[in-house]
């Protein structure tokens, strides 16, 4: 990475003022529904990648949990999966699959209810959108720090170039793997390759 490198995004509002219901297209279903949607590509790579590491026994967090296909998958041999949405509908089809160790809740991954609710630590993240909804700096930051917060020690998050480079309102918010690299800047986090398209974010916090 270049000494100096400032990603696109940095350019964008430090703070959106909107501290109740951060992130964008919250009440937007073409951008937020995908109950009945296939899995994306960049979510399925995530899951191969997954696969080929010790996810069994272990606890993971679904952000953004679309059909909830990935419990299915994951769930029978994980310790747990959470999972994440902003979509009722995807909390209800969550539910209607009666998937054991598997919990659904609707929850703002930018907000300050992540904290309050979550009482798991996770082994993994997974987060094929990471910057997609993202409104300001401010809350792309409380995110991570979300996520730092909720990972055990040595903790993985997982995201993929292709949720990277999709954005829901502003290209500025389109990440490369320079921008995850320049956050090990900011957060106590190392950022490597798991595969050509598929990035690991390690948290190096020690408790
Ligand atoms: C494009 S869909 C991807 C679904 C699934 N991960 C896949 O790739 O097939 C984006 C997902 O992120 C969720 N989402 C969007 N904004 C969110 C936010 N602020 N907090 C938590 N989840 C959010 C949506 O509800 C939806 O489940």
């Amino acid at each position: 990475m270049m000494p100096d490198y400032r990603s696109p995004y940095e350019t964008c509002p430090d703070v959106c003022g909107n501290l109740e219901r951060p992130g964008v297209a919250l009440d937007m279903p073409l951008w937020i529904e995908h109950s009945h949607l296939d899995t994306t590509v960049d979510q399925l790579r995530i899951e191969e990648a997954l696969n080929e590491m010790e996810w069994r026994g272990r606890h993971i967090l679904h952000v953004g949990v679309g059909n909830s296909r990935f419990a299915e998958r994951f769930a029978p041999e994980a310790a747990l999966v959470d999972g994440l949405t902003v979509c009722q509908s995807e909390v209800a089809r969550a539910q209607s699959l009666g998937i054991p160790n598997y919990t659904v809740y609707f929850l703002n991954k930018y907000g300050r209810e992540f904290g309050l609710t979550l009482k798991n630590r996770y082994d993994f993240v997974i987060d094929n959108n990471l910057a997609s909804y993202a409104c300001c700096k401010y809350h792309f930051y409380r995110m991570l720090d979300n996520y730092l917060w909720a990972m055990k020690p040595g903790g993985r998050i997982l995201t993929d170039q292709r949720g990277m480079d999709f954005t829901v309102e502003e290209k500025r918010w389109i990440l490369s793997y320079q921008d995850l690299e320049a956050l090990e800047k900011k957060f106590p986090v190392r950022v490597s390759r798991v595969t050509g398209t598929v990035y690991a974010i390690a948290s190096e916090v020690t408790r």
